[in-house]
């Protein structure tokens, strides 16, 4: 459920006009409603009520500031992957003991960063990363609380970009080597064990999967137990679907359902990652139509957002569907919505039944809340989208969109031209 619903065939988020932003904002621009996140945040979160949980929203789905804040005040914790998101993180008022550290290569100052912050825990990746954390502590006179990200060869049954927890994947550690690593950390002065970790994959539509995953996890969480390595912290990873189209992901009450089924008595705090699932149907990219345009094999409807806006679907053949901001009569049509970039990828969609449009309309991409603006980049020197929030009646642009001085910030000429 998300509130970017129609009235009297104009579309609105929450109790705005989206024509108005548009007016007062220009295109592109990507849009979040206040109620949907908070609405999908509780949703999950709730469905977690009877178990010792965190959940860490993934930041990487979306980063704004003020995404971000509303979710701290919520009361979510933060997955990070760099150290810019511990960075926006901690500017967004996340508590630093809320805050897990993901990803297969971080760097040195980035684990001095994270050291220094104190954060909840460092999920490694690598034998090698455990080596350099310990030593990263030892020199900052630090504890570092690490769980080991473990790979448990699960197939999600996603898309082969976003599946992560196959053995051919770059991620974490197999089962097997995640004991000797275990048994190597557990020996380390400036390592404390606190947590074992996962992360299947993204855009996730059954439960069976993440069974699995969380089976093979416990089943090492007891080996390790017998060893005399207790552990605290079991993360889930992200990865439940969202409805871009006619998907059925499950419900976070089932997801959560089948989770609490396979711990059984397991005492345990559990750790969730969810991304996609909070922000994805919570906003969407605002574009105008240019022009249209009929070729000899298609047609086509140029807007003002491009590839470099949204890389879902050139990237993944990702669907977002677009609708019209105002509803007008008349035939539907089949056309490509492509960007202005001069490269046959530059899509939005392809060979789709659009509503009809015209030039100087206004077209809503939908469920682009997650991996949208983050993704979004500056080719062909194209100004990146302005963010908008609603809440309610009002709307703040929370992030501006970016100005030709924007685009040369930090570069310069060297004198020797
Ligand atoms: N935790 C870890 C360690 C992750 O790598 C990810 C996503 C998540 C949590 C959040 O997963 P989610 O709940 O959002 O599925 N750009 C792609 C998605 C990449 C996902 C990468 N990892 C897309 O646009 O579909």
């Amino acid at each position: 459920m998300h509130y970017f619903q129609y009235r009297n065939n104009e579309m609105f988020c929450e109790d705005v006009p989206v024509q108005a932003i548009a007016r007062q904002v220009g295109t592109p621009f990507y849009l979040y409603s206040h109620a949907t996140l908070t609405r999908h945040f509780n949703a999950f979160n709730d469905a977690f009520g009877g178990l010792d949980r965190l959940v860490c929203f993934s930041a990487k789905a979306n980063t704004s500031l003020a995404v971000l804040k509303l979710l701290a005040n919520l009361g979510s914790g933060l997955d990070i992957v760099s150290g810019g998101e511990l960075f926006r993180g901690l500017k967004a008022g996340f508590s630093p003991d809320r805050i897990v550290y993901s990803g297969v290569g971080k760097r040195v100052d980035e684990i001095d960063f994270a050291l220094e912050t104190g954060i909840l825990m460092f999920n490694v990746e690598s034998l090698e990363e455990l080596e350099l954390i310990q030593m990263r502590a030892e020199a900052l006179r630090k504890k570092a609380r690490v769980s080991i990200r473990v790979n448990p060869d699960v197939d999600p049954k996603t898309h082969p970009y976003i599946s992560t927890g196959l053995k051919k994947n770059k991620f974490g550690i197999d089962t097997e080597s995640a004991i000797s690593a275990y048994q190597r950390a557990s020996r380390m002065s400036h390592i404390s064990v606190v947590g074992i970790d996962c992360h299947i994959g993204s855009q996730i539509t059954e439960i069976q999967p993440f069974e699995d995953a969380l089976k093979s996890l416990k089943n090492l969480i007891q080996r390790l137990g017998n060893m005399g390595i207790p552990i605290r912290h079991l993360d889930m990873g992200g990865g439940l679907g969202i409805t871009y189209r006619e998907e059925s992901p499950p419900h976070p009450i089932d997801y959560a359902r089948a989770i609490a089924h396979v711990l059984g008595d397991l005492k345990i705090q559990l750790i969730l990652e969810p991304g996609r699932v909070i922000v994805g149907n919570a906003g969407i990219l605002v574009a105008r139509v240019l022009y249209r345009k009929k070729g000899l094999a298609k047609e086509f409807v140029i807007t003002d957002a491009a590839m470099n806006d949204l890389m879902r679907p050139i990237l993944y053949n990702a669907y977002h569907e677009a609708m019209p901001v105002v509803r007008a009569e008349g035939e539907s049509f089949t056309a490509d919505i492509v960007g202005p970039i001069c490269e046959t990828g530059d899509f939005l969609a392809q060979d789709r039944l659009i509503p009809p449009v015209q030039s100087g309309d206004l077209l809503a991409l939908m469920s682009a809340g997650a991996y949208g603006f983050v993704m979004s980049s500056n080719y062909c020197s194209r100004l990146r989208a302005a963010e908008v929030m609603v809440k309610g009646d009002q709307f703040v642009v929370v992030k501006d969109r970016e100005t030709y001085a924007d685009l040369i910030a930090g570069e310069s000429i060297p004198d020797f031209l």
